[in-house]
């Protein structure tokens, strides 16, 4: 039998930013430039590093423009930002980012609770901050959260989350992301829905931002390789969520995706073992055991 998977994936690592957004235990700016600093070391190139929204509604990241002006940036790497709308835009650029990424859910109630505005006005918003992206050549990319079911509405149409990706891509956005926020996807849903969005869009446009909240982040990875997806969200040692999601824990850990592809002699470009030093520092700043399964494997003595 013959089986075909890309030969090396895309990653973005989210970490930094979805990771440490709903942290409890605050983490002060030198150590997420550290983390940063560190994560790109390990050969991650592409990496979000934080978000340009009300430090309000989300306050662990209310350092964005310290953490996102203090990182000692390396050629070859890719320094993103998730912005809310145009303030947010503008200091992505001020801070000399090199892409930003829209966030809109395919449900209306968690884009209310989420950005305060519903699915329709927000994507305006966002249209707008498009056209100045395209502008300044600013390359940017769409998260579509909620893609696989919403915390608050329940089963999620796959033509809504469709009709969502045809908007950004004909916005100009480089990548589209499809999310599940809450991790309730499964492989079978995952190939119906890269499936129907690669109708409408490239597949090399598609990506997949996976919670692994039920434990099903890497099979529904393997599904989606298996139709030629090639990019990968992924946050390391398996932080993250989003607060106004409940039920939203961490995203597919970068160690357990990178080692997965690694067996299957897909290239990522990451030193394994840096990547896993760098979450275990994590780990210790958070006085809390990440959920990375590669990672239980990797501490030493008594937990
Ligand atoms: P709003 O209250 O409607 O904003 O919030 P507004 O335009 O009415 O302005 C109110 C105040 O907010 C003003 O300040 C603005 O200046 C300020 P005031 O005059 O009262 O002092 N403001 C800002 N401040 C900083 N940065 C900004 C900004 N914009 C306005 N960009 C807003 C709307 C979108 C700003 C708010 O709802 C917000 O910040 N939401 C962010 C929520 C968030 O970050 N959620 C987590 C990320 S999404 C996620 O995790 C999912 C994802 O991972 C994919 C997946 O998992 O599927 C991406
Ligand atoms: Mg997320």
């Amino acid at each position: 039998m013959n089986f075909s998977f890309p030969q090396s994936v895309k990653l973005m690592e989210v970490g930094p930013r979805d990771g440490l957004q709903n942290e409890r235990l605050l983490v002060d700016t030198m150590n997420k430039i550290g983390f940063i600093e560190g994560l790109v070391a390990s050969g991650l190139k592409r990496i979000e590093v934080t978000a340009f929204v009300n430090p309000k509604w989300i306050p662990p990241l209310a350092d964005q423009v310290e953490v996102a002006k203090g990182i000692r940036r390396q050629k070859g790497v890719s320094y993103a930002a998730l912005v809310p709308n145009m303030k947010g835009y503008e200091q992505a650029l001020n801070t000399k980012m090199d892409e930003v990424a829209f966030v809109l859910a395919a449900s209306d109630t968690h884009n209310l609770k989420n950005i305060n505005a519903k699915t329709d006005a927000a994507f305006s918003r966002y249209a707008e901050v498009a056209m100045r992206a395209l502008d300044d050549k600013m390359p940017f990319r769409a998260y579509i959260s909620c893609a696989f079911g919403c915390p608050y509405e329940g089963d999620v149409a796959v033509s809504r989350v469709v009709h969502l990706a045809k908007l950004f891509n004909q916005l100009g956005a480089y990548e589209i992301s499809i999310g599940d926020t809450i991790g309730i996807g499964d492989p079978k849903q995952t190939l119906e829905l890269v499936q129907a969005v690669a109708e409408e869009i490239s597949l090399d446009k598609i990506a997949l931002h996976l919670h692994d909240t039920r434990g099903m982040a890497l099979a529904n990875i393997f599904a989606a390789l298996s139709l030629g997806v090639k990019s990968f969200d992924a946050s390391a040692g398996g932080l993250g969520g989003c607060p106004y999601a409940p039920g939203a824990s961490g995203n597919v850990a970068t160690e357990d995706l990178v080692y997965m592809l690694q067996a299957m002699g897909i290239e990522t470009g990451v030193d394994l073992d840096l990547l896993c030093h760098v979450s275990l520092k994590m780990e210790k700043l958070l006085k809390r055991q990440l959920s990375s399964k590669l990672l239980s494997t990797k501490r030493i003595g008594p937990s």
